[in-house]
């Protein structure tokens, strides 16, 4: 019985402390059936409430998972694809925006399904369904309305706007929506077929192709750039840009480029279209900025710059370079290079290749910021190099969570199964200890780690200077 009072005390003390810090600063706590507004996430703004929320996912989780007959736990985990699905539809069906001008008051199945073109009957099943895993509110029998988890899928158009220009419907938003479409694509697809990959004998090395390239005969990449695919190409790019917009902002503590002097040179290797050079570049102006990618980004990189942030293209602070991450590194005058989710693609020996290439090109006084997601174990590391301890090191979960936090992180280690599932074999997230070995092989030692605490999901940063 000691977890079962232990959890349940976590989680009163917790929800304390919410409320507390709630009041302490006058602010209100959103109900759940607030449709999300930027003012509703004022309440979290507290790295206490952060830490009391946090425990509060993974105490409920532990908590369901003891009490509930497991055969239930089962169940409800191996048919979350349902749930998946049906996501998806609210997304490709525009439901979102439906409901958005009937608020909390809601609107008829029957009605959504008109507008949406989608079968009344089928439709209300599936709004059931999200309404029992609090994606929804069912105001009255078969009215539904946004929430706070689901009203963050608008797009901010209107359904006409949208119908009138389906390839647009993502453009300009926050990716949250581009999202759920992406991943309940391409990646669910793929996932469905990992057991039948990893079991098939022809498949047992780590370096083999991903189960993506089985069930679309191709590499995503490949896929990605053929004609038929340019509407999941923009996706991809949009769905990327939606996570970073989700992640919290590194430019808040971290690595200080402050320390860096004006116009120093700073690197966006596999930058994509430099959506993190634009976070840097607004707050750190003194700097100069070259994103770097393969030539085919050089136009989305423009248009997304074009749109955000024009002056920077035009007064030369930021600027494109076409490279290939496994050739010669072009810039050698570069004092910090930032390479952000993208060693979480490759496999270790590629990841040396690209790192060495990066040090071959370091001046002595270069440093080399890596933002990615740390994992931790569950229970206490047994590898952890004495000289590392102290490193990092963020506040433990309370027990009897998990070292890990159990489900507050368990995000981080969906994003590892997406690296196995589409990415070149042996592509993962890694702990610290892995990165420090990637480091050690390439010419680099670690100097700082800013690690993401238990309650916040987001990238870590690794600084690193020549070894
Ligand atoms: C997951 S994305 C990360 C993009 C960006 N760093 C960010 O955080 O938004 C990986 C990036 O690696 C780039 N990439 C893949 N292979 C590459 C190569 N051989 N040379 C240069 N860039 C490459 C892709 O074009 C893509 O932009």
């Amino acid at each position: 019985m000691e977890s079962l009072k232990d959890l349940a005390k976590l989680i009163s003390d917790s929800a304390k402390q919410i409320e507390d810090s709630c009041a302490r600063r006058g602010v209100a706590l959103p109900a759940l059936e607030d449709p999300a507004t930027t003012a509703n996430d004022v309440a979290f703004d507290d790295p206490l409430v952060k830490q009391a929320a946090g425990n509060i996912v993974a105490a409920a989780a532990q908590l369901t998972a003891l009490v509930r007959p497991p055969t239930d736990t089962l169940q409800c985990l191996i048919l979350g694809s349902q749930t998946a699905a049906a996501l998806r539809v609210v997304v490709k069906g525009h439901i979102v925006e439906i409901l958005k001008p009937h608020g909390r008051a809601g609107l008829h199945a029957d009605e959504i399904a008109k507008q949406s073109g989608i079968n009344s009957n089928r439709l209300a099943r599936i709004l059931h369904l999200l309404a029992s895993e609090h994606i929804l509110t069912e105001v009255s029998h078969n009215v539904f309305a946004l929430n706070r988890v689901s009203a963050i899928m608008d797009t901010g158009k209107t359904p006409q706007a949208i119908r009138a220009a389906p390839e647009d419907k993502y453009v300009g938003t926050d990716g949250v929506a581009a999202n759920v479409d992406f991943m309940g694509h391409l990646i669910y697809k793929a996932a469905a077929y990992l057991p039948e990959h990893l079991l098939d004998p022809a498949n047992t090395s780590d370096s083999l192709d991903p189960p993506f390239n089985r069930v679309f005969n191709t590499t995503m990449w490949e896929y990605l750039e053929r004609p038929e695919n340019t509407h999941e190409l923009r996706l991809f790019g949009l769905m990327m840009r939606g996570i970073s917009k989700s992640l919290p902002s590194p430019a808040n503590g971290g690595f200080d480029f402050t320390s860096l002097p004006a116009g120093s040179k700073v690197a966006d290797v596999g930058g994509g279209v430099g959506s993190q050079s634009m976070v840097f570049a607004r707050a750190y102006p003194h700097l100069k900025y070259v994103v770097q990618d393969r030539g085919s980004s050089s136009n989305d990189m423009h248009t997304h710059w074009n749109a955000g942030y024009p002056e920077a293209l035009a007064s030369g602070q930021v600027s494109f370079q076409a490279i290939d991450l496994f050739s010669e590194q072009p810039a050698k005058d570069v004092a910090l290079f930032f390479v952000r989710l993208v060693l979480h693609n490759w496999p270790d020996d590629k990841c040396i290749a690209i790192l060495k290439n990066l040090r071959a090109a370091a001046q002595p006084d270069t440093r080399l910021l890596i933002l990615e997601v740390l994992l931790s174990s569950a229970v206490p590391s047994q590898s952890a190099p004495a000289s590392l301890e102290g490193q990092g090191v963020a506040v433990k979960p309370p027990a009897p969570l998990l070292l890990n936090a159990g489900n507050q992180g368990v995000l981080l280690h969906m994003y590892d199964m997406i690296m196995m599932g589409v990415c070149m074999g042996g592509a993962q997230e890694r702990t610290l200890d892995q990165f420090n070995a990637l480091f050690a092989a390439s010419g680099w030692k670690t100097e700082r780690v800013y690690r993401q605490p238990y309650y916040v999901i987001g990238t870590s940063q690794i600084v690193a200077a020549p070894a």
